[in-house]
């Protein structure tokens, strides 16, 4: 049997498809190893969202090259592969620094991967040495998900799913709307089948998908459903204990969408709302379309609809025009806000995206400093939510065992990680824990095993 390794950069869109590549290649005979060492292909799923993201595939790249030319000496040979954002921006260059790669397909092209696979062997055979690089990085007419394969084997308790993707928002910084293209929504019903078969393989808990996932409007024949029905509807199917989405914009926060989070039970009370800086000045800079107070609103809707609900952002510290003021003007909402947890990146600048070429750039130690400041108060407000905790009794997921013989991971409600010690046959099911001890990136907790009889 094939072997392929895929390794995957970036955000839980890539890891989604990853699995659908995985899955792809499962029907040619191929079966997934975890190491480049033992495969016949090798697939980088990429990301391009910071430079330094973009950069680490360049040198994984030349790895595979020394790779290959030991397993040529010895017989054999590897297929070399790169998809995901990286392919898309810069496929046809990518070609020309790493000629060695033997295809390039970007996010919307890899239902295609089956042929590319044998193009990219065709061309292999026919060239003395390594033949020429297949290219696959215009947005297609068709949709992926329309032939992909059907899902086998078990899912993982926690599963991801994707029913939006795209981004039409054009923030100041960012590469999605270029690498991902245009946004559009899948319709309803093959969201919902795609949960069904989810939970038939063992999903207990699904987290939707999208760029702007919350600007979802899949059709369903008689009109077009936004994302709080989808859920509403996802919360009947039964065997779906958890539910939650990500990543939404502040702007497409819908009333329908705050009212689920009081409705419907199984929609955890944790929501990743990114607002990347608390100045006004710095938001419209950003071209994000709202404003602080308009945010805020938003976080208190909310909050009155699910009283528990914890929150998460992404944060961009020194984009370009970024004065001290602005950034004063972030630490004093994240002071507001109060966050569970939340993501902090120094700006940087990418290709093709108007903020890049702004003249008005903030030197890197500028960046630094506010970044180091910033990260200090998230995580103050990261561990005062974990200690919150304890005492508690948590309904915990238990996603995988530990590190060490006889210790499980899992996670609560609000997203934190908790590690405690159990049977390894837990794993896949929801057990209440005692919650011990809160630290900066997980709790500790503790299961009261009712004694088994033999
Ligand atoms: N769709 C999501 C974000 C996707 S990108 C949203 O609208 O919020 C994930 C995060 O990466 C962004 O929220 C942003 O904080 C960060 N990011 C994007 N472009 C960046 C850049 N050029 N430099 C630094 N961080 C960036
Ligand atoms: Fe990027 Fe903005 Fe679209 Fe999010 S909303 S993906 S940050 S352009
Ligand atoms: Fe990265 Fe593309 Fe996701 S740029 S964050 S992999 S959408």
């Amino acid at each position: 049997m094939k072997k392929v390794h895929i390794k995957t950069y970036g955000c839980q869109m890539n890891v989604y498809d990853s699995g659908k590549m995985a899955e792809s290649l499962a029907v040619l005979g191929y079966a997934e190893t975890a190491t480049p060492d033992d495969a016949d292909l090798v697939i980088l799923n990429t990301c391009h969202i910071r430079e330094k993201a973009a950069e680490k595939v360049y040198s994984e790249l030349g790895r595979l090259r020394d790779l290959r030319a030991e397993k040529k000496q010895q017989g054999g040979d590897l297929v070399i592969g790169v998809a995901g954002c990286v392919a898309q921006a810069e496929g046809a260059e990518m070609l020309r620094r790493a000629p060695y790669v033997d295809m390039v397909f970007g996010p919307q092209t890899y239902h295609r991967l089956p042929e590319l696979l044998a193009q990219a062997q065709r061309a292999q055979d026919l060239a003395t040495g390594r033949g020429r690089g297949v290219l696959d990085t215009e947005f297609p007419l068709e949709s992926k998900f329309d032939s992909l394969p059907e899902p086998q084997g078990a899912s993982s308790a926690t599963a991801f799913l994707t029913v939006q993707e795209g981004c039409d928002k054009f923030c100041s910084f960012c590469v999605v709307p270029y690498t991902r293209g245009a946004e559009f929504s899948r319709p309803a019903a093959d969201v919902l089948k795609e949960a069904r078969q989810l939970v038939q393989r063992g999903a207990k808990e699904i987290t939707l998908l999208g760029q702007n996932v919350n600007a979802y409007h899949g059709a369903d024949g008689a009109g077009e459903w936004g994302l709080g029905r989808l859920i509403r509807e996802l919360a009947d199917i039964d065997g779906v204990q958890r539910i939650r989405y990500m990543t939404s914009h502040p702007r497409d926060m819908d009333a329908d969408l705050i009212a689920a989070h009081g409705d419907v039970p199984q929609l955890m009370p944790f929501l990743h709302l990114p607002v990347q800086s608390g100045s006004d000045r710095m938001l419209a800079a950003m071209n994000r379309k709202h404003t602080t107070a308009q945010y805020l609103e938003v976080i208190e809707r909310l909050r009155a609809a699910r009283p528990d609900l914890a929150f998460s952002s992404d944060f961009i510290v020194g984009h370009p025009g970024e004065t001290d003021a602005d950034f004063q003007a972030t630490l004093r909402l994240v002071e507001t806000v109060g966050y569970a947890q939340a993501y902090s990146f120094m700006y940087s600048p990418r290709p093709g995206t108007p903020a890049a070429v702004q003249d008005d750039q903030i030197p890197d130690d500028m960046k630094k400093a506010r970044l180091a400041a910033l990260q200090d108060l998230l995580n103050t407000q990261q561990v005062r939510f974990n200690q919150t905790h304890v005492g508690q009794k948590i309904p915990v997921l238990i996603e995988s065992t530990g590190k060490k013989p006889g210790q499980l991971v899992g996670r609560t409600p609000h997203m934190q990680s908790v590690h405690l010690d159990g049977p390894s046959r837990l794993v896949g099911g929801i057990v209440d824990v005692d919650i011990t001890a809160g630290y900066a990136n997980s709790l500790q907790g503790r299961i009261q095993l009712v004694a088994e009889v033999a």
